[in-house]
């Protein structure tokens, strides 16, 4: 039988596809710097925080700035994105995800969100999901990004859990690095060869049973 009593989540690309609103920000960003950047470049930002995601992105295009540019880099980059969310309607949740949250927390697990996002908060008002989490750990209240554990143990501790207790649901490999670090079970969620080291890999939520656990 599962020891599991707990469900961690991570947020973009697992409960809503806001992968893609960070895609075209950045992606809009290289353009104005004048190069490419593909959706092929994008998986390796996945899970990655907005900083770490700009060194990547600068690398791509084999350009350096300094400090004080770069924090104006991020910024841009971070307005446009916060437009795209702030016009997302609550049919932008992924297929199932609300369900199976509904589930889970009928059957007595504890939910917590884990996302590096520093706007976590703003996507769950907006998509009215704030009351579906016991705890919210977001990008304000950790200093060490994935796949640094720091996130998830954080999780597991304020739900009161050991990690070995918890199940981690991720859709990026930093994400599922980070939850194997924690000493965690974790759930890819996309699709298997990108997320090799997941004890178990759901293409999305939909048709997903509790017995996964
Ligand atoms: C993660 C995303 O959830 O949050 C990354 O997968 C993103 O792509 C990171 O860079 C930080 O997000 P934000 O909203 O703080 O820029
Ligand atoms: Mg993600």
């Amino acid at each position: 039988m599962s020891t599991i009593k707990g469900c961690i989540f991570d947020l973009d690309g697992v409960i809503v596809n806001t992968a893609r609103y960070h895609y075209l920000a950045w992606k809009k960003l290289a353009n104005e710097l004048d190069f490419d950047f593909s959706e092929k470049d994008n998986e390796s930002l996945k899970g990655v925080s907005r900083m770490e995601s700009l060194e990547i992105l600068l690398k791509v295009g084999g350009l350096s700035f300094d400090d004080e540019t770069k924090l104006a880099l991020a910024a841009r980059k971070n307005q446009w994105y916060v437009d795209y969310i702030n016009s997302m309607e609550e049919d932008e949740v992924l297929p199932g995800a609300k369900k199976f949250i509904e589930r889970a927390r009928a059957a007595g697990l504890k939910i917590a969100l884990g996302s590096a996002s520093k706007n976590a908060l703003t996507i769950l008002n907006r998509l009215k999901l704030a009351d579906y989490f016991d705890v919210v750990i977001d990008g304000t209240k950790v200093s060490r990004a994935k796949p640094d554990p720091e996130i998830f143990l954080l999780a597991a501790h304020e739900l009161g859990l050991p990690p070995s207790d918890c199940v981690v649901f991720e859709d990026a490999k930093a994400g599922v690095e980070a939850a194997k670090k924690a000493g965690m079970k974790c759930i890819g969620v996309g699709i298997r060869s990108e997320l090799a080291d997941a004890d178990a890999v759901i293409p999305g939520f939909e048709n997903i049973d509790l017995c996964i656990l």
